[in-house]
């Protein structure tokens, strides 16, 4: 099955629960939250109160993408508020083993974001401690960017990797995912699509989320 991870980063931030709860009722899967420093990456967005105050206006499960340094001081905050999934950042987490498995213990579901120009040995190593293998397709830091197509390749070989040994891992696809990507993505592999920019055009959730739908 392939699902819908809505990012809200390209939202109107002061209409985040309206537009949350009108994500859940046009169909999306998950709601991805983007955390961002300020230092990992120059720009700034949510906090563990803005999940902890969106987990009571939706019961879609909640995924919270750690692209900040020091994740490992903020993983209980953010599981406490209510994240259903933590997105560790690989090239940000100096021990991501021992992140994982803080995620885990909590009984909390855990990915690992790769960026772009991340390779695939690195990828190997924690495939099969993870639920999700997030691919980035943008360089981390702001949304609306354009999907970079030479993480393709490598989403395609992951795929194989994953049928072939039998793994449980999910491929989730985060970064300029839209009408024209959205083909290329699920052809390469990816069953989890976060979405930002093109679930916003014109306003029009409902609309812009059956257009991805189209695609499955
Ligand atoms: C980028 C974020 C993405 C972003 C995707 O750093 O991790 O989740 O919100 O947004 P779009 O769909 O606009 O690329
Ligand atoms: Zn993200």
């Amino acid at each position: 099955m392939t699902t819908i991870s809505a990012s809200i980063l390209a939202a109107n931030h002061a209409y985040l629960a309206r537009d949350v709860e009108e994500l859940e009722k046009s169909g999306a899967d998950w709601i991805h939250i983007d955390i961002m420093d300020g230092h990992y990456v120059n720009n700034l967005t949510f906090g563990p109160k803005t999940v902890e105050d969106l987990r009571k206006v939706t019961s879609l499960p909640i995924d919270v993408h750690l692209e900040m340094y020091r994740q490992e001081q903020v993983i209980d905050h953010f599981i406490r508020a209510g994240a259903d999934m933590i997105t560790i950042q690989f090239e940000s987490c100096p021990h991501p083993i021992r992140a994982i498995e803080h995620v885990k213990k909590q009984g909390c579901q855990v990915s690992m974001a790769f960026a772009p120009t991340t390779g695939l040995d690195q990828i190997y190593a924690l495939i099969r401690d993870v639920d999700h293998v997030n691919l980035m397709t943008v360089e981390p830091g702001f949304g609306g960017q354009p999907l970079r197509r030479e993480v393709l390749p490598k989403m395609k070989k992951i795929r194989e990797y994953i049928d072939s040994e039998k793994l449980s891992a999910i491929i989730t696809v985060d970064g300029g995912v839209n009408e024209q990507t959205i083909p290329d993505t699920l052809l390469h592999g990816a069953t989890n699509l976060v979405i930002g920019t093109m679930l916003f055009n014109d306003g029009m959730i409902n609309e812009n989320i059956k257009k991805a739908k189209s695609f499955f």
